[in-house]
C-alpha cells in the first residue's frame, strides 16, 4: 500500500498549528471549551466592581484560580458568595456541564433565574439567597434530578412554587423565605409520602403563599362568610323598610277614609 508522502506534510503541519496556537492563546490544552464559554459568559453577565475576577487569566486557568473549584479537569464548584457582585447571571452557566455546585449568595445580582440552569444535569446545590433576583422559580429546576439543596432565601421572586419541585427526591433543603412568592405550597414539598412534614414554614415564610405547613388561605373562607352575611342584611333591611311602607300607607289611607267619614257624618244628619 502506497502512502501519500503529501498526507504526511499536512498532517504534521496542523498538529503544529494546535500545539503554536495553545501557546499562543495560554490556555492549556486540557481545558475544556465550554467550560471556557460557561466562565467568559458568568464574568461578562455580573459587574465585578470588587475585581475578585482579575486572576481569571494565566495558564491555571480556570482551574486554580478565585472562586473555581474542578474535578477531573472541569469545573465542578463555583463559589462567589460575598463577592459584592451586581448584574445578572447568565444562561451560559448552563455550559459548565459538570457543575456540582453554585453558589453566587450574599451579593446584589439581580435579574432572573435563568431557566437554562435545568440543563445542569449534575447540580446538587443551588445558592442564589441573599440576591435582588426577581421573575419566578424556572420549572426547568426540577430537571436537575440531583439537587439535594436550594437556597434562594431573600430575594424579590414572584409567581406561584413549581408543582414540579416536589419532584425533587433528593432535596433535603430547601428555603424560598422572605420573597414575593404567592399560591398555595405544593403538597409535595410540604408534606412527605408517609405524611410527615417535608418542609417546615420557615422554608416558606414571609411570602403570599398559603397552605401546609402554612395557614390555609383567609381570602378564601372570609368572603364566602361575607358574601352570606351581606346577603341576609340586606333582605332583612328591605324587609323591614317594605313593612314600614306598608304599614304607613295602611295609616294615612285609614285616617282619610276616617276624615272622609267624618266629613259625611257633619253634612248628614243622624236620625
Ligand atoms: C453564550 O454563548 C454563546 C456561544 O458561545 C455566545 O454566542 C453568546 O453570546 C453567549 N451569551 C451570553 C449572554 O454570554
Ligand atoms: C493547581 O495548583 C496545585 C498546587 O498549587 C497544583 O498541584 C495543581 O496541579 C494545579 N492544578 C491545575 C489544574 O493547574
Ligand atoms: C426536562 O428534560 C426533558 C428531557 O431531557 C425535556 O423533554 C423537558 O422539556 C425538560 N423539562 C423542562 C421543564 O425543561
Ligand atoms: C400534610 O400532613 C398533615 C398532617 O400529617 C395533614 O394535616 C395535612 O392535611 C397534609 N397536607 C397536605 C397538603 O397534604
Ligand atoms: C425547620 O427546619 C429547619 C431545618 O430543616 C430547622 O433548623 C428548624 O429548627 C425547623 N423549625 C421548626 C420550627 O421546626
Amino acid at each position: 500500500m502506497r502512502v501519500d508522502p503529501g498526507f504526511h506534510f499536512w498532517t504534521l503541519l496542523l498538529l503544529f498549528g494546535n500545539i503554536l496556537m495553545e501557546q499562543v492563546s495560554g490556555q492549556s490544552s486540557n481545558s475544556n471549551s465550554d467550560d471556557l464559554v460557561c466562565l467568559q459568559s458568568f464574568k461578562a453577565g455580573v459587574v465585578d466592581s470588587s475585581n475578585s475576577l482579575s486572576t481569571w487569566s494565566g495558564p491555571d486557568f480556570p482551574c486554580n484560580t478565585t472562586g473555581i473549584t474542578c474535578s477531573s479537569g472541569r469545573v465542578y464548584d463555583l463559589d462567589f458568595s460575598k463577592r459584592g457582585f451586581t448584574g445578572s447571571i447568565s444562561p451560559n452557566l448552563s455550559y459548565c456541564g459538570n457543575l456540582n455546585s453554585l453558589d453566587l449568595s450574599s451579593n446584589q445580582i439581580s435579574g432572573n433565574i435563568p431557566p437554562e440552569l435545568g440543563q445542569l444535569r449534575n447540580l446538587a446545590t443551588l445558592k442564589l439567597s441573599e440576591n435582588d433576583l426577581d421573575g419566578s422559580i424556572p420549572e426547568e429546576i426540577s430537571n436537575c434530578t440531583f439537587l439535594n439543596s436550594i437556597d434562594l432565601h431573600n430575594n424579590q421572586l414572584s409567581g406561584q412554587i413549581p408543582q414540579s419541585l416536589a419532584l425533587l427526591t433528593r432535596l433535603v433543603t430547601f428555603d424560598v423565605s422572605n420573597n414575593q412568592l404567592s399560591g398555595p405550597i405544593p403538597s409535595g414539598l410540604a408534606n412527605s409520602s408517609n405524611g410527615s412534614p417535608r418542609f417546615n414554614a420557615s422554608s416558606f415564610e414571609g411570602n403570599n403563599l398559603y397552605g401546609y405547613p402554612l395557614p390555609p388561605a383567609k381570602s378564601h373562607n372570609l368572603p364566602v362568610l361575607a358574601i352570606v352575611g351581606i346577603g341576609l342584611g340586606s333582605g332583612l333591611l328591605s324587609l323591614c323598610l317594605s313593612f314600614t311602607a306598608v304599614c304607613i300607607w295602611l295609616r294615612v289611607t285609614e285616617q282619610r277614609l276616617a276624615a272622609e267619614e267624618g266629613k259625611i257624618s257633619q253634612l248628614v244628619p243622624e236620625y
